[in-house]
């Protein structure tokens, strides 16, 4: 079993090799910073290809295409991705889906590590502190996220954002974030340290349905050194996270 999987990962590395990363335009494909197979058993090697070779390569093709293209996209040329959130819903829908997918899913990746690494990290005593405040505990952090997952009707992301030193659980629908202005009716801007992303393309050839059970199995491979990173070093000071 373990042998098939290794060779599975062999295979869909060799085809990734072939296919190779979207680095025409201004934003590039970011690579995944570890094997297909690394996720292993809580997101199967295939599912990580397909996701990161076809659906977020698509993303970053498209927001290459409205920096191309778009006669009104002079205000993004040349600003990181990071950057042209806030204000990307007034090019639209096709920007704005593909600005955000190709945002939510650079930072996806690096939010996520293996089940051994995952299992000896925890948050930060800061972070620890500000769950802590906003929530009561960790435990009521994970239940109010995972509602907020499993509530998503249709496409969407659950995240953990952070305005003004504070921690909130917010979902989007699509590939909306909470660095969108106008998102949810919110004028304001929240910045993400954790996302989950509940598409069905995100776990359905191996959880088909079951999407409780890939919220479950998404817990046991945070990275939580790189979200109280991205809490200390750049939400808590007001900067959205780049990726
Ligand atoms: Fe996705």
């Amino acid at each position: 079993m373990k042998m098939a999987r290794a060779l599975v990962g062999v295979l869909v590395m060799a085809v990734a090799a072939v296919a190779g990363p979207e680095t025409n335009g201004q934003y590039e494909q970011k690579h995944l910073p570890y094997d297909f197979d690394f996720l292993e058993p809580a997101i199967d090697t295939k599912t990580m290809f397909v996701h990161w070779s076809t659906h977020y390569a698509g993303y970053v093709r498209n927001i290459n295409l409205v920096v191309a293209e778009d006669e009104n996209a002079s205000a993004i040329v040349d600003k990181p991705l990071e950057i042209i959130q806030r204000d990307i819903t007034t090019l639209g829908p096709f920007a704005r889906n593909n600005a955000g997918g190709a945002y939510n899913h650079g930072f996806f990746w690096t939010i996520l590590t293996s089940v051994s690494s995952s299992s000896q990290m925890k948050p930060s005593p800061a972070l620890q502190a500000a769950i802590d405040k906003a929530f009561g505990s960790f435990d009521a952090m994970k239940e109010s996220f995972s509602t907020a997952a499993k509530s998503v009707f249709g496409s969407g992301w659950a995240w953990l954002a952070v305005k003004d030193g504070e921690l909130f659980v917010v979902s989007t629908a699509n590939q909306n974030n909470p660095l969108m202005k106008g998102v949810n009716g919110r004028q304001e801007v929240l910045i993400p340290i954790l996302g989950l992303d509940v598409w069905e393309h995100a776990y359905y050839l191996k959880y088909q349905n079951r999407r409780a059970e890939y919220i479950d199995a998404f817990w046991g491979i945070v990275n939580w050194d790189k979200v109280s990173q991205y809490f200390e070093e750049f939400a808590s000071k007001g900067k959205p996270v780049p990726v």
